[in-house]
């Protein structure tokens, strides 16, 4: 499948049905845009000036955001170089004006003519939810409710900056769902090579997905001061792109969830939105915890952009499986069953 030219057009069905993380939402400040690919399609977001005497918070966010095709239609000049000015993108070009509907409404080498309809240029769905700006490249085909663990009350909640991986978005959830790597990439972090075996886990089909429970996993040390101990984790599936885990509540510590989205900028270079919900009791400060999930995203990177082939291949004759990647062998039959292709052998 090519990415080249419009690659809209030449997207699966499945994917232009998906909700797609954009960037943070903190990225991209009132008055201001900034340009982002998903999926081929270079897109702009971009938020209104901030409201006279509005919050005063940093960085200011509390305008909408919208998320347009990042072309303009006069000469295919980038808008998100453009500059915001109230409710109005100008091109970075010829100053074309665009009214939030993505409208032109002035030109300013011909000011008296008034731009044809179809001076305009495409917008997208937008939403903003788990600290996120989304986007869908065409119709959802499910709401965007897949993380209710972020509204626990009291918890702490920490987006990871988005991190690009040369590989597909297939491949990155799968490595998400895996622990038979933790005592080799994650070496005295998340496992320990002495306690390698994956005990036996049960892999469920759910409503919206996969569950894989009862899974459970040495950890020499997680965080600092944590002693070696059987963690139990639960992994859900949620949509072709999207997967969680939550770290059971357990040894005086609180309940972890977090959050995965592949995000794909071409089938073979994505970028993992990792966000974090910790329902504990601040022994660890906000940094620290940025820092540790970073580290783990980063020694998971190289191996997960060294995998051949770059595309998951959902053939089940292809590669070796275990008894041990009952998760993954049901990640690539749900990829299969839903007609997915995107990203896939
Ligand atoms: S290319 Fe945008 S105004 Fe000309
Ligand atoms: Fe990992």
């Amino acid at each position: 499948m090519s990415t080249a030219g419009d690659a809209r057009t030449s997207l699966d069905a499945a994917l232009l049905g998906e909700w797609l993380p954009v960037c943070n939402s903190p990225d991209v400040p009132a008055g201001e845009s900034r340009g982002f690919v998903v999926a081929g399609e270079r897109l702009v977001v971009w938020r209104n000036a901030p409201a006279a005497g509005g919050p005063a918070a940093q960085p200011d966010i509390s305008t909408d955001a919208h998320v347009w095709r990042d072309v303009c239609p006069h000469r295919g000049a980038q808008l998100s170089l453009g500059t915001v000015t109230g409710g109005v993108l100008a091109c970075p070009y010829h100053g074309w004006r665009y009214d939030a509907d993505g409208q032109c409404i002035h030109i300013p080498a011909n000011p008296s003519i008034r731009p044809a309809k179809r001076a305009c240029t495409r917008t997208y769905r937008v939403e903003e939810r788990y600290g996120v700006v989304w986007t869908c490249l065409g119709e959802p085909s499910r709401p965007l409710d897949f993380f209710p663990e972020y509204d626990a009350p009291g918890a702490r909640r920490i987006n990871l900056a988005a991190q690009t991986v040369r590989s597909s978005a297939p491949r990155v959830v799968e490595n998400f769902l895996d622990m038979a790597h933790f005592p080799f990439v994650h070496t005295g972090i998340l496992g320990d090579a002495s306690h390698a075996e994956v005990k036996d886990y049960e892999v469920i089909e759910t409503e919206d997905g996969l569950e894989a429970r009862q899974c459970r996993f040495w950890q020499p040390a997680g965080l600092p001061g944590q002693e070696g101990v059987d963690i139990e984790y639960m992994y859900r599936v949620k949509r072709p792109l999207v997967a969680t885990l939550s770290k059971v509540a357990q040894h005086g510590s609180g309940a972890l969830h977090l959050l995965l989205v592949a995000s794909p900028v071409s089938e073979t270079e994505t970028r993992a939105w990792l966000v974090s919900v910790f329902e504990d009791e601040a022994t660890h400060s906000d940094q620290e915890l940025y820092d540790f999930n970073m580290r783990i995203l980063m020694q998971d990177t190289p191996v997960v952009e060294s995998q051949w082939p770059k595309r998951l291949p959902l053939d089940p004759q292809a590669e070796l499986h275990q008894v041990c990647d009952r998760l993954s062998v049901g990640y690539r039959r749900y990829l299969r069953e839903r007609g997915w292709g995107y990203g896939t052998e």
